[in-house]
């Protein structure tokens, strides 16, 4: 009987160590534990109960085979175990480099942001400095220093946003105020540009918006005359626009320059070859920004010397360059956030 129970007790142990070697999952882990170790049926527990049985002389041999095989099958399943939980962490970790990329979407400069960089980079290119002013203003930098007067329609409340509360103050109309908070505070000579957003009560259609934005420019040096704003803007509308478009400048009223005028460029649609071009409408010309020589009162007013130092300025819509390069049809599209219209440009 012993010879008999020893045999079986080594039949376990060779379909044990077979057994364990081919666990995979919990559920093979599961399955073998129970084979081997359940209270009922368990193939450990069925020899440790017929120990009892063993006649005395042979009890201790009986034992001790039983007792190797329990610590074969305790040991085991520990280490079998250990293994699955360390290959269910490896498996978690580990990189897949058959998986599909998760590809990030890359965005686009905005439309707006792209104008005024470019414009930025044109007029850095020529010495400028990129300041920037406020764009809640003092009424007396947006209108007064600037020699807006004050019985001036732009003034009025229907036109301005002025601040409820806060009398003296307002949403600037223009980045022209920069000017005057740059002058106040730099002696000439002075090189600045300035893009920001500026506020009219203006109800949006297609070609307006009570926000949108400019870019100030102003210069001012001892001996600077009309033809050195000419020539700097003639440089910056051929850099911008291509060199095969000119500029002429029309004589033109602003309260803060003088002489003053607006400047076209030629149509870069129809070259004026077109009477019917809905750019030009036939003209052969395209107005884009105001600009003049600063006027003398403008520079007294931030204690700079009409008499020895003069200067220029100009200032453009960044939105109405927008609307004529790139022929958006409705100016509202550059705020509606729509990628299919944004991923156009940039
Ligand atoms: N501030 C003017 C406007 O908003 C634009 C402008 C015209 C700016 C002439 C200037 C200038 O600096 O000299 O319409």
């Amino acid at each position: 009987m012993i010879n008999e129970l020893k045999n079986e007790i080594e039949h376990a142990k060779t379909a044990f160590i077979k057994e364990v070697g081919e666990v995979r999952s919990q559920e093979d882990f599961r399955n073998l534990k129970e084979k081997y170790t359940s209270r009922k049926k368990g193939i450990l527990t069925g020899f440790l109960q017929r120990l009892k049985d063993v006649p005395q002389p042979d009890k201790p041999f009986a034992g001790n085979a039983v007792n190797q095989l329990k610590v074969l099958v305790e040991t085991g399943l520990n280490e079998t175990e250990t293994r699955l939980a360390a290959l269910k962490a490896t498996k978690e970790t580990e990189t897949d480099p058959t998986l599909p990329p998760f590809v990030y979407p890359v965005g686009r400069v905005h439309l707006l942001s792209a104008i005024r960089k470019r414009a930025e980079d044109i007029f850095i290119g020529m010495g400028y400095e990129v300041t920037h002013g406020y764009e809640v203003e003092l009424e007396d930098n947006n209108f007064t220093a600037l020699n807006v007067p004050e019985y001036h329609p732009s003034r009025d409340e229907q036109d301005t946003f002025f601040i409820k509360d806060f009398p003296g103050y307002l949403l600037r109309t223009h980045t022209s105020p920069v000017q005057i908070r740059y002058m106040k505070q730099h002696k000439p000579p002075l090189k600045i540009i300035s893009p920001g957003k500026v506020f009219r009560k203006d109800d949006p259609d297609a070609t307006h918006s009570p926000v949108f934005h400019q870019v100030e420019g102003l210069l001012v040096d001892k001996n600077i005359h009309f033809s050195h704003l000419k020539g700097t803007l003639e440089l910056f509308i051929k850099a911008f626009f291509g060199e095969n478009i000119n500029a002429r400048l029309r004589p033109s009223y602003f309260p803060f320059t003088e002489p003053s005028a607006e400047v076209d460029i030629s149509c870069f649609m129809c070259f004026g070859k077109n009477p019917v071009c809905k750019l030009c409408k036939g003209t052969g010309w395209i107005e884009i920004l105001g600009c003049g020589m600063v006027h003398p009162k403008v520079l007294l007013n931030c204690g700079i010397d009409p008499e020895a130092y003069s200067g220029f300025a100009f200032g453009m819509g960044i939105e109405r360059i927008a609307l004529l390069k790139y022929e958006v049809s409705d100016m509202r599209m550059m705020y509606d956030n729509d990628l299919r219209f944004n991923c156009q440009f940039g």
